[in-house]
């Protein structure tokens, strides 16, 4: 395997990098999947520790992200605030500069969750990923913050490659917001539309009226749309972003007013997206479009975003995507990672 340019690079966001380099992962991914075993990756990272930082909970970002280690001839180490001594805006200790530094003279790469009650403002997860890259020599990569989830967004692109073909242009995405008891962040959604806009796809987002995404993110969106010659378009149409769609994503957000007054108000939330329930994918709403895929990046809340039998169906593709994790997060370690690859 050729030396990588991507060796060192952080990864926060998939906007923060160029087509070509996302390609490269791509493609070393569905290597990846195919020759799983292959000992020409499995001692790509030997005797290297990769710190896995989770302020949240995770089942796919922990189990993979490890996984991947092992499967590169290295080692994961789950790391939790509660067991560190770090400074906090309510108590004194170790610094993001001082802790970056450290963990730098340690491993060959750190990941970072961030979100949800975590933090008491939108955009706070974002800014820390960004100071820990500042000041860590190795690469820092999102597994989930409050704006970003590129980890996730490049399994989105693999899957959908993988059942519609590489060249994604003309095919249309349908990501729309769904009624949920959970107030998830925006990062899934956000990545899921910058990577399909970059990838040439239509984008239509869906949402009731109050569940506005990330303005800029949108911008960026359209940009990326524009530039690839494919349509853009915001609706609070409940079924209108169905027609036509070849994917369909439908996800819980939460809204913009999620946090106020310092704090994340989960329950007010919950009971808010909870009157909208309409707002459901179902058999119903999926015959309106082109014999669509189903994805959702799961955790999945059954019977509010999706029903049981789309989410389980034969056109959903939710377990390649979760797979897909692995793959690409092997990609990622490779690339960004490993010396004996970038020798
Ligand atoms: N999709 C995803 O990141 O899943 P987890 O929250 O289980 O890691």
């Amino acid at each position: 395997m050729a030396k990588s340019e991507l060796f060192g690079k952080d990864l926060i966001c998939s906007q923060d990098w160029r087509r070509p380099e996302l390609d490269e992962i791509l493609e070393l991914a569905k290597k990846m999947k195919e020759k799983r075993f292959s000992p020409e990756y499995t001692s790509l990272l030997k005797d290297r520790t990769f710190f896995m930082f989770f302020y949240n909970p995770s089942v796919r970002t922990r189990q993979s992200f490890e996984c991947a280690a092992t499967e590169l001839g290295g080692h994961a180490q789950f790391l939790e605030p509660k067991t560190m001594r770090l400074k906090t805006a309510k108590s004194a200790g170790e610094t993001t500069e001082d802790a970056a530094k450290v963990m730098s003279r340690y491993a060959c790469g750190l990941g970072i969750r961030i979100l949800e009650d975590k933090i008491s403002a939108y955009g706070q997860g974002d800014a820390l990923l960004r100071e820990y890259a500042k000041y860590a020599s190795i690469p820092v990569v999102s597994m989930a913050h409050d704006k970003f989830h590129p980890c996730q967004g490049l399994a989105d692109i693999m899957g959908i490659e993988e059942h519609l073909g590489e060249d994604l242009k003309g095919k249309k995405i349908l990501i729309t917001w769904a009624h949920g008891a959970l107030a998830r962040s925006l990062c899934s959604v956000q990545e899921a539309a910058l990577l399909a806009s970059r990838y040439g796809m239509d984008v239509t987002i869906a949402h009731p009226e109050g569940y506005d995404l990330d303005a800029e993110v949108m911008d960026v969106v359209g940009k990326n749309c524009a530039e690839n010659g494919a349509k853009f378009e915001i609706t609070n149409d409940v079924k209108e972003g169905y027609r036509g769609a070849h994917v369909v994503y439908s996800r819980n957000w939460m809204s913009p007013n999620a946090y106020h007054g310092g704090e994340f108000h989960k329950q007010e939330e919950i009971e808010k997206a909870l009157r909208y329930t309409d707002w459901i994918c179902d058999a119903e709403k999926m015959k309106l479009s082109e014999n669509a895929l189903f994805t959702h990046p799961m955790p999945i809340d059954r019977g509010h975003e999706v029903t049981d039998e789309v989410a389980s169906g034969p056109r959903s593709i939710i377990y390649d995507v979760a797979e897909n994790r692995l793959h690409v997060q092997k990609a990622i370690m490779a690339l960004t990672m490993s010396e004996k690859l970038n020798k």
